[in-house]
């Protein structure tokens, strides 16, 4: 009999790509794909190291776990727990000694050696033992050129992950660690899982990387190419009508990439652009390596060049040594951009990051009085920009069934998710309801939430 697999994700779209990734590893060695963890002979964790509470909850996790998967033999036949991604990267060996259920933590450089690792596993229970391996190296050949091909079907808009690692060091970040070093792929590797995957149906890309717009690729020339360079070259593709990026470094949002947005079509008039704080004294203390007001005239290029564009960031309030003034000075470069949409955070020390040790951390109850602050006014723009939408007939491009009968949902160029459901279910309707999946329609917003909008086809 197949052995089953179950891959829960946590964190950020980079971990979304490589659960992917893993599955296409997994079944092709044979495994399948279960819908849940229940009696599984494998479940793997890919989780998130970027803020505490995250990490935290993989070992509750576990806990859980341990007693759903199978449990039909204590030894031979038991079900395997593994842990990957960035808490496997940072906290591998505490694991094996707190988490005695593990039988397996890889880091995210090592998902092509996974096969390896499984057989290693296997050859430890051949011998009567229970498993445990640990591989956390970064090894000298890159896992993009091992792992499986990309797969479409999945969704009309699918990842792709073109640049991996920073080397930015923000004194709060464990990413530079996890993650290890950037590094590009090369050009021709991209364009022909892009090429593939949209022969299989994709629609919408998102170009992946921790600092994807640092990305410098060589081409078959060698000649070193930029993201902007990169997105021009994709848009050629027929059939690729949207072009997304993500996460982009304000030091790295080059003119050359600004004036894409300009120029070319496929690239959606979206981006997230996360500035962090609004204090130029916090700034540096993050080595952001930028100040307020250069961020606000990138901000405005941008809106030079693609007047519709809608920005999305990150914050983190109570960063050691933020006052009052200083978290004032990130409302009221909240005020100035306006975001479309934005994530906000507490800081969370974390351990190996130079802010673990600064003076002046700020108290709980400040960080999450501020927190409540600063997500009202986010929260108050994004309905803003919501509200303005109804009435407007955009593109929507259909990606996923909706909770509904007859519901599709689908996102407008500016990332916004939108609800629509067919009248009537009958079988024309079903037709319809199937063509439309995957594909881009003009729809006419009726009414916003805070968080999604509902439409009607027109
Ligand atoms: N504490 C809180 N938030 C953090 N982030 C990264 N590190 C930390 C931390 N130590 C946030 C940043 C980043 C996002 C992915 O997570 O806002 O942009
Ligand atoms: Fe972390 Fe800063 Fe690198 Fe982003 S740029 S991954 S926040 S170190």
């Amino acid at each position: 009999m197949k052995k089953n697999f179950y891959i829960k994700t946590y964190g950020c779209q980079m971990n979304v790509y490589d659960t992917e990734k893993m599955t296409d590893v997994l079944e092709a060695e044979g495994y399948v794909a279960s819908t849940e963890v229940d009696g599984v002979d494998l479940v793997i964790l890919n989780t998130c190291h970027i803020r505490e509470k995250a990490a935290e909850k993989v070992y509750s996790d576990i806990g859980r776990i341990r007693k759903v998967v199978n449990t039909e033999d204590k030894t031979q036949k038991r079900g395997l727990i593994a842990v990957a991604g960035c808490v496997g990267q940072a906290e591998g060996r505490e694991i094996m000694r707190r988490a005695p259920a593990v039988n397996l933590v890889f880091g995210p450089q090592t998902y092509h050696r996974l096969p390896a690792l499984l057989g290693e596993v296997a050859d430890q229970r051949a011998r009567g033992l229970t498993p445990r391996v640990l591989d956390t190296d970064f090894p000298a050949e890159t896992k993009f050129d091992h792992l499986p091909r990309a797969k479409a079907g999945r969704s009309a808009s699918a990842f792709l992950s073109v640049q991996e690692g920073c080397d930015k060091f923000c004194t709060y970040c464990v990413v530079p660690y996890t993650r290890g070093a950037e590094f590009s792929r090369p050009v021709a590797a991209i364009m022909s899982e892009a090429e593939e995957l949209v022969a299989g149906g994709v629609r919408e890309m998102t170009l992946l990387g921790q600092n994807v717009n640092a990305y410098h690729g060589l081409t078959e020339n060698g000649e070193v190419l930029s993201l902007a360079g990169l997105i021009r070259l994709l848009a050629k593709i027929p059939n690729l009508g949207r072009i997304r990026y993500t996460t982009s470094h304000p030091r790295d949002m080059t003119q050359e990439l600004i004036d894409v947005h300009g120029e070319v079509s496929q690239c959606m008039p979206y981006l997230h652009l996360p500035i962090q704080a609004g204090s130029d004294k916090i700034l540096t203390a993050m080595n952001r390596q930028h100040g307020a007001e250069s961020y606000i005239e990138t901000i405005d290029a941008l809106r030079k060049a693609r007047p519709d564009i809608a920005i999305s960031g990150d914050f983190i309030v109570g960063f050691p040594g933020e006052t009052d003034e200083d978290f004032e000075a990130t409302l009221a470069l909240v005020e100035r951009i306006k975001y479309a949409q934005a994530y906000s955070f507490k800081f969370s020390p974390r351990p190996g990051t130079p802010a673990v040790d600064m003076e002046n951390q700020v108290d709980e109850d400040v960080k999450a009085e501020r927190l409540a602050r600063l997500q009202d006014l986010l929260n108050k723009h994004q309905r803003e920009f919501n509200d303005q939408t109804v009435g407007m007939t955009m593109p929507v491009l259909f990606e996923r069934e909706g909770k509904q009968k007859g519901q599709l949902i689908g996102r407008t160029p500016y990332m916004q998710s939108v609800h629509v459901t067919l009248s009537a279910v009958d079988e024309t309707s079903e037709q319809e309801y199937n063509s439309l999946m995957g594909d881009v329609r003009d729809v006419e917003i009726v009414t916003a939430g805070p968080r999604s909008l509902e439409g009607r086809l027109v």
